[in-house]
């Protein structure tokens, strides 16, 4: 059934956001919502909240707040694991290996400049959207893609 999930193009790679979005658009994802957005420093560590623990966490939080990023909502059949699929591991150089059409293949760099993010599940995908684009609804999500 058709989903939504949430992309990022994140910090190292919104000079490509033009080139991202045409790989999204050329894989069948419809673009919902989009957004510019510069995120400050307490956003991103709501954002990344489920990692506060962890040892990148400070390091994350100073990269993603670094630079505007581009926020879209996206609609296709699963979109979350077609999305993820697409965008590859989380670590650029492994995704090299194993995904080399991968996005973060393309256009990351390591493990934490890895270009873009995705929602990993149905929940956090709604909590992700909700919290870039409040509770706008956008409906009929188009079933024609
Ligand atoms: P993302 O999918 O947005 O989710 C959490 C982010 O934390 C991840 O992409 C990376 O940008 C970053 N990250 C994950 N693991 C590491 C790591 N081991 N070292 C540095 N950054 C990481």
């Amino acid at each position: 059934y058709v989903q939504r999930t949430l992309a990022i193009i994140k910090p190292d790679a919104v000079q490509k956001a033009e080139e991202i979005e045409d790989i999204i658009l050329r894989s069948g994802f419809t673009i919902l919502q989009k957004r510019w957005i510069h995120l400050s420093p307490e956003q991103c560590s709501e954002f990344y909240s489920e990692h506060s623990s962890k040892i990148f966490f400070p390091s994350l939080v100073a990269f993603m707040s670094s630079d505007p990023i581009v926020v879209m909502e996206l609609a296709k059949e699963n979109a979350i694991s077609s999305w993820r699929n697409l965008i590859g591991n989380t670590n650029s150089h492994k995704a090299r290996n194993l995904e080399p059409e991968s996005i973060r293949a393309k256009y990351g760099r390591d493990e934490q400049r890895n270009a873009v993010h995705g929602s990993d599940s149905e929940m956090s995908a709604e909590r992700e959207i909700r919290f870039f684009f409040g509770r706008s609804i956008v409906e009929p999500i188009p079933t024609d893609q």
